[in-house]
């Protein structure tokens, strides 16, 4: 049980086993390609039962065919129809009909029309906020039904008898530094963090936990060739998606690890590639601890879960 309370930054320079995941069953979203299949081979390498969520039926079928304990569903992430479709087809595929963890992955980069100027003479268009849809309805999505399976499998009142579950949100480099002519994207990713803010405090309630993993410059599909290239020229060190795999069974494996935000460094930035980053609270600093403690005051979080 992982009531929050504030920690030391949690060590990731130790070795550590992963029989919290063995025999668990976890859902990717977007895990048939990039960094989500590095989670999804990263579990599956520690005994897990895999459900990949994904658009691209061709990458996840291929991985479901490779790989054993997977199952591809199709499913658009924006649409809250397949995602309920994928959670139930989950929890049947579940050796144990129960679904343990749950990383909400998928997510875009565009072009960010928000920003962009349309021109002097161009009538001003709606932009696209598809990026808002995925990245962040579609994870809002994932975080309600996920919610909702670990309290239907351990109910509301915490007892040792809750078996551990743990929602992951996917940041970004652009959930904590300014990233100019992104504001979409920065938006969605720092959302992560929020939602992690609010869900952390109750989680405990039904026996689970809620963390961010926020991986730097990976190469992927997310990005063009020409724009990786144009970052490498520029003398930026990328970081490694089993780092992120790494990273994730770090956070899984420990029972204790709730709300906080880990980065998927590179080994520029730490021995393994990821650490964390310690940014979810502010020891020390008097007038943000009075502010909180006065905005939970009017519905303090040992009131109950739901009120
Ligand atoms: N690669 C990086 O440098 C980097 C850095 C920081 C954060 N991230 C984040 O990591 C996550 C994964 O990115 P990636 O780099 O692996 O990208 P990617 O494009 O290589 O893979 C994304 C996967 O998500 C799937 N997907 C996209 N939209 C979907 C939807 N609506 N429904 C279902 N599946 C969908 C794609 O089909 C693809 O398989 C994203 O949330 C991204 O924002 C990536």
């Amino acid at each position: 049980m992982a009531t929050f309370s504030r920690n030391f930054p949690v060590n990731c320079d130790v070795d550590f086993d992963t029989k919290n995941v063995e025999n668990k069953t976890a859902i990717v979203t977007g895990g048939a390609n990039g960094l989500g299949e590095a989670y999804v081979r990263a579990l599956v390498a520690a005994g897990a039962t895999v459900v990949i969520a994904d658009r691209d039926v061709e990458a996840g079928k291929r991985l479901e065919e490779e790989l054993t304990g997977v199952k591809f569903i199709e499913c658009n992430t924006t649409n809250w129809d397949d995602q309920v479709h994928l959670f139930e087809v989950a929890a049947s595929f579940s050796p144990t009909g129960k679904v343990s963890f749950v990383v909400a992955n998928a997510g875009i980069h565009r072009k960010d029309e928000v920003f962009a100027y349309a021109g002097d003479d161009k009538v001003l268009e709606k932009p696209d906020l598809a990026t808002i849809d995925v990245n962040l309805i579609g994870s809002l999505y994932t975080s309600k039904l996920a919610s909702h399976y670990f309290i239907k499998q351990n109910g509301q009142q915490p007892s040792e008898s809750q078996e551990d579950t743990c929602l992951i949100l996917i940041g970004s480099g652009a959930a904590f530094l300014d990233c100019p002519r992104a504001p979409q994207y920065c938006a969605t990713k720092w959302a992560m963090r929020g939602i992690m803010h609010s869900l952390r405090r109750t989680a405990f309630y039904y026996g689970s936990r809620v963390n961010v993993i926020s991986p730097w410059y990976v190469k992927t599909n997310i990005l063009s060739e020409e724009d990786f290239a144009h970052v490498t020229s520029v003398g930026v060190q990328f970081a490694e998606a089993s780092e992120a795999g790494e990273c994730l069974l770090r956070i899984l494996n420990d029972s204790t690890i709730n709300g906080r935000s880990f980065f998927v460094s590179g080994k520029k930035w730490s021995t393994r590639g990821y650490l964390d980053l310690d940014i979810d609270d502010y020891p020390g600093d008097s007038l943000i601890e009075s502010i909180q403690r006065d905005q939970v005051k009017s519905a303090p979080v040992e009131m109950g879960l739901f009120i």
